[in-house]
């Protein structure tokens, strides 16, 4: 697939709606966006270059201007789509940003700015998109984690925002509580992933694991990982439906209906976040130190999806010592987000 194939189609089917859905304009959402990345004020320095990779609707720009603006950084904005990177230079100014920035449009995965030359990488909420709009989705991310180290001077780090994986990977039972569940669920599994709206020639090259049909007690039993895609997928279709930007008519045409939010490993299965940084560490290798790697848990979007879905362990083993694992728990490995730090060794 090529590069501008995937900006052409983020721009038609995402458009503005999909931009607004991610980033708000409300001081409680630019709020939001400062507390979410605060945390590099601890890592920047003065004259710092910053690079922000898959800008959205400019929130982020914003955030790390208001954020490290005493320290006079050169700010930089990369993404795919056109719509996303005019949006942002409107943002800018609308906020009156002074100039000291640039947008480029440009892919995650072959970065248009020479070696050496960036302090700091934000890659928030963008790895997993390189990975579903591309049908070697694992070798784009792996070659986006690269791309970024390519970019970044010795001693500069990259700073990862993501979904993260359950920790555990066995099978759950999920119930429906109501009609709005049980209907996303039926309309969510005909159309994940199907990319029936990318000029229908789109095949994913990882298969993506099938949500299997409704049982006649109107339950499911998925793989853990698979649940919480499906948890996280039906919070954010509730969230868009509020803004009137999806419904369950118009679902095959949603932005993330063909996201994977979590990626697989080598067997198919959601990589749990231990996975995921060996696997970082095994694509950078000694050029790489971590230092911090956080899972957060987010309470409140666990008691949303718990008002809609229920979900417990499959086959407890009634031998087992362990015991299962509480519906509470369950639910907060499925919405729980994880952030890392990535320094680039001076070697
Ligand atoms: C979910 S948004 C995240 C926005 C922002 N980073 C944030 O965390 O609020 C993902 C952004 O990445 C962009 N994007 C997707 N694939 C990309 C790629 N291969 N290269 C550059 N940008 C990409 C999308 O257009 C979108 O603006």
């Amino acid at each position: 697939m090529m590069v501008s194939e995937i900006g052409e189609y983020l721009d038609r089917l995402g458009g503005n709606n999909y931009l607004d859905s991610i980033n708000g304009t409300s001081a409680e959402d630019f709020a939001v966006a400062i507390q979410k990345l605060m945390i590099l004020d601890q890592y920047a320095n003065n004259g710092d270059h910053v690079l922000s990779v898959g800008v959205g609707q400019g929130e982020e720009l914003q955030a790390i201007y208001r954020i490290l603006r005493s320290k006079h950084p050169k700010i930089y904005g990369l993404d795919i789509s056109s719509v996303a990177i005019s949006r942002a230079k409107e943002r800018m100014i609308i906020n009156q940003i002074p100039n000291a920035y640039e947008l480029i449009l440009g892919d995650a995965s072959n970065i248009p700015i020479l070696n050496n030359r960036i302090n700091i990488v934000v890659l928030s909420a963008i790895l997993h998109e390189v990975y579903s709009y591309n049908q070697n989705g694992i070798d784009m991310w792996r070659q986006t984690i690269r791309e970024s180290f390519r970019v970044l001077s010795p001693g500069g780090v990259v700073y990862v925002r993501d979904f993260c994986g359950p920790e555990f990977t066995g099978d759950v039972l999920v119930e429906f509580k109501d009609d709005l569940s049980r209907n996303f669920y039926n309309v969510f599994r005909k159309h994940y992933r199907k990319f029936e709206s990318w000029n229908g020639d789109f095949v994913p090259q990882i298969v993506t694991p099938d949500f299997p049909p409704l049982s006649s007690d109107g339950n499911v039993i998925l793989p853990m990982g698979l649940f919480a895609e499906l948890a996280m997928h039906f919070r954010n279709f509730w969230n868009d439906c509020q803004k009137d930007y999806v419904s369950l008519d118009t679902i095959k045409d949603w932005k993330e209906i063909n996201e994977t939010y979590f990626i697989l490993n080598e067997s198919g299965k959601v990589m749990t976040p231990e996975e995921y940084l060996s696997e970082i560490r095994e694509i950078l290798g000694s050029s790489v130190s971590v230092d911090m790697f956080r899972k957060s848990e987010r309470i409140t979007t666990a008691k949303f999806i718990q008002q809609y879905l229920g979900v417990r362990q499959n086959n407890i083993d009634p031998n087992s010592l362990n015991g299962s694992i509480d519906t509470e728990v369950l639910l907060l490995q499925a919405t729980s987000k994880m952030e890392i730090i990535l320094r680039k060794q001076d070697n």
